[in-house]
């Protein structure tokens, strides 16, 4: 099992529409995937069909202990692609949570748990934490339930102000909370036909990031807002469009790294149980 969170604490740069159209391109790909909206504003869960009423339990009542993830788990209109839906309940807990020990663990927490009883979420290939544009206490936690981190950016010189805020979280979750997370790659987004100053940024990004970058770049596209007022994925309605194709060769890249992750596999488990046992 893979689980990524796609962070970046700038909005608007393609976070939600990489974490759907990704994990509907793995989904199509009969990997199983399970979307957590990780967002008050529940983009994904709009995207991926849903209209986010208070009232339906969402990943909130998961923070909040009301609930068990497993039973929150909806299918969405793509075979083998679940999602864990949010709505603007979830803005509350991060202010509920910011007093509470173990505050930086709950949500990895609930996903070992649920694990360990079997639960459907044992089944899934790939968990996709969509998060959203901060770096609060819901994004550390994000980072504490995943093993793998994906960055959506905007090639742009001021995209690249506040990336090392970012990179300084990645680093308090590997040494202060012990927790081994790390960038499997910057994902370049919104490319333009005129590249600009891509390559001069792209080998500051490097050099950030360690080299991590993934190849394909995602080019800037109407199709997503298009998708967006459908609530579909681009590979729903525009199959042929530049926009599925870019997403067809991130997902194609995302699939050749599964054998080196396999090594990994069962080990987070361990990792994360110990951790428990260890800090709370
Ligand atoms: N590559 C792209 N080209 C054009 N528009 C895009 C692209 N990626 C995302 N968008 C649009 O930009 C807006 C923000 O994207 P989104 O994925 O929601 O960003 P984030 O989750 O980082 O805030 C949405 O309206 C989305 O449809
Ligand atoms: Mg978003």
């Amino acid at each position: 099992m893979r689980i990524i969170a796609v962070i970046n604490q700038k909005g608007g740069v393609g976070k939600t529409v990489t974490a759907v159209n990704m994990g509907a391109c793995l989904a199509l790909h009969n990997r199983r995937v399970l979307i957590v909206d990780f967002d008050p504003q529940a983009n994904s869960s709009l995207l991926l069909g849903r209209n986010t009423s208070l009232d339906e339990p969402s990943v909130y009542d998961v923070m909040a202990g009301n609930i068990n993830p497993e039973e929150i788990i909806e299918e969405t209109s793509t075979k083998n692609l679940f999602l864990m839906p949010s709505n603007l309940n979830l803005a509350e807990a991060e202010i509920d949570i910011v007093e509470r020990p173990g505050r930086e663990i709950i949500l990895a927490e609930q996903l070992i748990s649920s694990i360990d009883r079997g639960s459907v979420i044992a089944g899934f290939d790939y968990i996709i934490i969509d998060c959203s544009p901060s770096l609060s206490i819901l994004t550390v936690n994000a980072l504490m339930a995943a093993r793998e981190i994906f960055i959506p950016m905007q090639m742009t010189y001021f995209a690249l102000k506040g990336a090392d805020h970012l990179i300084n979280i990645v680093e308090l979750v590997n040494e202060e909370l012990e927790h081994p997370v790390s960038i499997t790659g910057v994902i370049p987004t919104f490319f333009e036909k005129d590249p600009g100053d891509y390559e001069k940024v792209l080998e500051e990004v490097k050099e950030l990031f360690g080299g991590a970058v993934f190849e394909t770049v995602i080019h800037r596209s109407t199709a997503y807002d298009k998708a967006a007022a459908a609530q579909k994925t681009v590979f729903e309605i525009m199959p042929e469009s530049d926009a599925s194709w870019d997403y067809r060769n991130l997902t194609q890249e995302v699939i050749k790294m599964e054998q080196e992750e396999e090594g990994d596999r069962g080990e987070k488990k361990g990792f994360l149980s110990s951790l428990f046992k260890k800090t709370y």
